[in-house]
Order: C-alpha cells, then sequence, then structure tokens
C-alpha cells in the first residue's frame, strides 16, 4: 500500500489531470491539437517537447503537460517554480507557417489568449467582481498588477519548430510564489480554481488564435491579433523602465506596441527586456 503521501488526492484542493479527458475533447479532426500527455514530474516541459522536436520530428499540436516540474524554465533565465497540481505547467510545439520576423507574434498571442480564456472561464468572484485580466509586455499575464502567468516561447535550432511554454498559477498559496508581484487565482478569489476546464478553455483559445495568425500568414494587422493584445495589454500608456539584455535601461511612457511586437518606449522600439511598470 501506498503512503498517503504518494496519493494524488492528498491535497483536496489540487487533484489531478487527466490526460485521456483532456484528448477527449480536444484533439480531433481538424482542431490543432494532436496529442496531449500529462506527466506526473519532468524537469521542464520546454526542454523535453524541443528534445522530442529534435529527435523525432513531432508534429504540430502536440502538448505535454507536467503535474511538476524540477527545473522549470522562466525568460530572462530565471526559473518558473510551482508547487506539484497547484498550477498549469505545459508547453506545446508549433510549425508556424510563417515568416521568422512575425514569428515573434507567437508568444504575445499565446499570452493574450490565456488571459482571453481565464477571464471568460472565471467569471466573477464569490464577491461579484470580474476578474480582469491583462498583458503586460511581451506575455505576462496580469491580475491587478501583479504577475498571474507566464509564457517562454524557445526556437528549436535546426528545425522550424517552436515550443511555447505556459506557467498559470491556479491555486498557489501566498507562501507557494517567489514574491508578492506574483498572485493565483485561488488569491484571486476566481471563480474557477478548476485546472481541467481552465487547461480546456485556454487551449481552444490559443488554438482560435493561432489558426487565424497563420491564416492571415502571421500578419498581425489581418489576424487581429495586435489590435486585441493593444485592448488588452496593461503597459501601453504607463511610465515603464526596461532593463535591455546588454544592462542598459530605458525610462520612459511606453507608447505602442508596433508591427513587429516591439515596445515602443518615447519612440524607441524595443524587442527584449525586463519591464517594470513605474507608479
Ligand atoms: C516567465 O514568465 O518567465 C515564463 C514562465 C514559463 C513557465 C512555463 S511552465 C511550463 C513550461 N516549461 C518550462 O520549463 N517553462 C514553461
Amino acid at each position: 500500500m501506498g503512503r498517503v503521501s504518494d496519493s494524488p488526492f492528498t491535497d483536496l484542493d489540487r487533484p489531478p489531470l487527466r490526460a485521456a479527458a483532456l484528448t477527449r475533447g480536444l484533439v480531433g479532426p481538424g482542431g490543432l491539437w494532436r496529442a496531449i500527455e500529462v506527466f506526473d514530474e519532468t524537469g521542464s516541459t520546454n526542454a523535453d517537447l524541443a528534445a522530442a522536436a529534435r529527435a523525432e520530428g513531432t508534429p504540430e499540436g502536440t502538448v505535454l503537460i507536467a503535474e511538476s516540474q524540477t527545473a522549470g524554465r522562466g525568460r530572462l533565465d530565471r526559473a518558473w517554480v510551482s508547487p506539484p497540481r497547484a498550477g498549469l505547467t505545459f508547453s506545446f510545439l508549433m510549425r508556424p507557417a510563417v515568416s521568422p520576423p512575425r514569428r515573434v507574434w507567437l508568444p504575445l498571442l499565446t499570452g493574450l489568449a490565456v488571459a482571453e480564456a481565464v477571464q471568460a472561464a472565471c467569471e466573477r468572484t464569490a464577491a461579484g467582481r470580474a476578474v480582469e485580466t491583462g498583458v503586460k509586455w511581451p506575455n505576462d499575464v496580469m491580475v491587478a498588477e501583479r504577475k498571474l502567468a507566464g509564457v517562454l516561447a524557445e526556437a528549436v535550432p535546426g528545425t522550424d519548430a517552436v515550443v511555447v511554454g505556459v506557467g498559470l498559477n491556479v491555486t498557489t498559496r501566498p507562501e507557494e510564489l517567489p514574491d508578492d508581484r506574483a498572485t493565483s487565482l485561488s488569491m484571486e478569489d476566481a471563480g474557477c480554481t478548476d485546472r481541467d476546464p481552465l487547461l480546456r478553455a485556454i487551449l481552444r483559445q490559443i488554438e482560435r488564435r493561432y489558426l487565424r495568425w497563420t491564416a492571415a500568414a502571421g500578419d498581425p494587422e489581418r489576424s487581429g491579433v495586435r489590435r486585441a493584445y493593444l485592448d488588452r495589454c496593461v503597459t501601453v500608456g504607463r511610465p515603464v523602465r526596461v532593463e535591455l539584455p546588454g544592462g542598459e535601461t530605458v525610462v520612459g511612457r511606453a507608447e505602442d506596441i508596433d508591427v513587429d511586437g516591439r515596445l515602443v518606449v518615447e519612440g524607441r522600439p524595443i524587442s527584449a527586456g525586463d519591464v517594470v511598470h513605474v507608479r
């Protein structure tokens, strides 16, 4: 008999995900999603999927979900840490038939789709308040100035594949988060903290946005993705401080997201950096 602590039901707030049920709901003819796998534990779903893409030519639309990651990766060489089954940690593989400059929209589109799906799925808090999500450039999903989810996109060298990973805090408690700039759905008193319907809603919204975007050959205007992103962006219009990868800091008002997905600060387009919203 296994020890009680081995049971996936030890924490009743954190039931396990079922690959078979997700597959039945999401994988089918004409859709984007081809295969859905759930692992109890792995290092990083992004790393696993990139390795599979290199070795086996894994098809577009493959999704890997981990109940727990021991080496979860974040943007800018940071770690992504989440207790087992407290959040959604998953990656999907895409092979977008889109020119390389337009591929920068894939992680932005993903952050947007996560924000849209979570807001729709969460409906209202017990107090009747809507859970309003925003996107902080480039692809953090925010609720009330705190980070709820992050996206990490990595091109797989030598292939046409891009692995996109999403980490979303669902029932994570304050002491389990890296700092007080992060939040979770339960901390926001969201109407839904059930990971199965949340994941279905998120994958369906990513599918919708992605198919429209690729049908428009990755054009951010024709696909409607730039307009929708700007409407939900909580960075544009704000004073910001941006730390660039080379160590330089840019301070000023965030004015726009241009067609190349760059943040424009005081007329200067920025393609990568760590943004702080200055109060
Ligand atoms: C960030 O905001 O810094 C991006 C976080 C991305 C985390 C996810 S969790 C699933 C996938 N696997 C990883 O190792 N990272 C991404």
